[in-house]
């Protein structure tokens, strides 16, 4: 199968189809070069970085695959928008357009965020998918979450799935599945201490913060979830934000040799019968109280290696990608990326 990856950042959409046991000749265009040297190292390809502005090649393609910028779209960036022509990072799946009325392939899926389904954004996804008929698709979209595709991962992305008109047609979205990994089970059991909060990140993520930025609350909630089972959202700089995924081990215990050191671990299970309200019930009092426990134990961020566990990545996957990159592009190409998982369930219904 030949496909191309537009925008293609690691590579979820080959790991997918390579896991369903593909047979891949893989033409990546993507800009950032260490993600191209990510690329190469866990597909075994030797791509040069490459604007798409600037590609246009003419090439036979099964399958294009374009998980475009997100960053105008996204609730959690400038929400500039994606209007053709506009300059912004998201307006780049006007690319895309081109080269589908170029190549014409049998199948485009495109993921983006969900807030691109939202009034301000709509009118671009719209315009794709009318533009998309015109070329001759059917589409198909929905919001899939990874938490219901096998990973523990709060991650709800919009999925577009376009099949050629003269091709059949009898795709249908895939069936939820039943969770059975935790979270606590893709945590490493050695994690080094430079991934553990300073006093002064803590000091940080527990100020109040000001205006209507509860920052404390929201921290609160990312370590001690009722439900701890599933993760929030990879960011691309995992662990800088209160909203992020936190890990907790208490004090006492060496953080390198403690034998439970699980999502919220003996320390959450601990405190869990006061957090159970902890937006309405607790007090000030129980707040100041959970403020100085917290000070009293050790709260880490997850590792890039959990990240790109958490995105579908194979450790194998990680390791290659780990000698040519360092943390800080590994965290940024995980928060960027597809969990490969969803693809997977995707092409399962799509090319079987
Ligand atoms: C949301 S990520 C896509 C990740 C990818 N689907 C994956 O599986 O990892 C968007 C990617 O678009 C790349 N990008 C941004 N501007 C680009 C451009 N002008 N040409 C090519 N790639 C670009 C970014 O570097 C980033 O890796």
């Amino acid at each position: 199968m030949k496909v191309l990856e537009l925008f293609g950042g690691i590579g979820a959409c080959s790991a997918a189809l390579k896991r369903l046991g593909f047979n891949l000749d893989i033409e990546c265009v993507e800009i950032d070069r260490f993600a191209v040297q990510s690329f190469n190292a866990v597909h075994g390809t030797n791509f040069v970085p490459t604007d798409i502005r600037d590609w246009d090649k003419d090439i036979e393609v099964d399958l294009i695959m374009h998980g475009s910028p997100c960053q105008d779209f996204s609730v959690a960036g400038l929400n500039k928008g994606g209007d053709e022509g506009s300059g912004t990072r998201s307006s780049l799946m006007y690319e895309t357009l081109r080269i589908v009325e170029k190549l014409r392939p049998k199948y485009v899926i495109w993921e983006n965020v969900k807030n691109l389904l939202s009034a301000k954004h709509r009118h671009n996804f719209d315009a794709y998918q009318a533009r998309m008929v015109e070329l001759g698709y059917n589409d198909h979209y929905q919001v899939l979450n990874a938490r219901d595709y096998g990973v523990p991962q709060n991650r709800e992305r919009v999925f577009t799935i376009s099949i050629r008109s003269d091709l059949p047609d009898t795709f249908v979205f895939p069936e939820k599945q039943p969770l059975t990994v935790r979270l606590s089970d893709i945590l490493e059991q050695n994690v080094d201490k430079k991934y553990y909060l300073s006093e002064k990140a803590l000091d940080c993520f527990l100020s109040d913060g000001t205006g209507n930025y509860p920052r404390r609350e929201r921290f609160f909630s990312n370590i001690f979830r009722k439900n701890q089972n599933i993760g929030n959202s990879i960011t691309t700089n995992a662990g800088s934000r209160p909203t992020d995924n936190f890990v907790v081990a208490s004090r006492g215990r060496d953080p390198e040799n403690s034998s439970r050191r699980t999502a919220g671990g003996t320390f959450k299970q601990r405190l869990e019968p006061r957090l159970d309200g902890v937006t309405n019930t607790l007090t000030t009092v129980q707040k100041d109280n959970l403020i100085a426990e917290l000070r009293d134990c050790r709260i880490r961020k997850l590792t890039p290696r959990e990240c790109w566990r958490l995105m579908g990545f194979s450790d194998e996957d990680f390791d290659k990608a780990s000698k040519v990159c360092s943390n800080t592009q590994l965290y940024r190409q995980a928060g960027n990326s597809i969990v490969v998982n969803v693809l997977e369930a995707i092409f399962k219904n799509l090319l079987f």
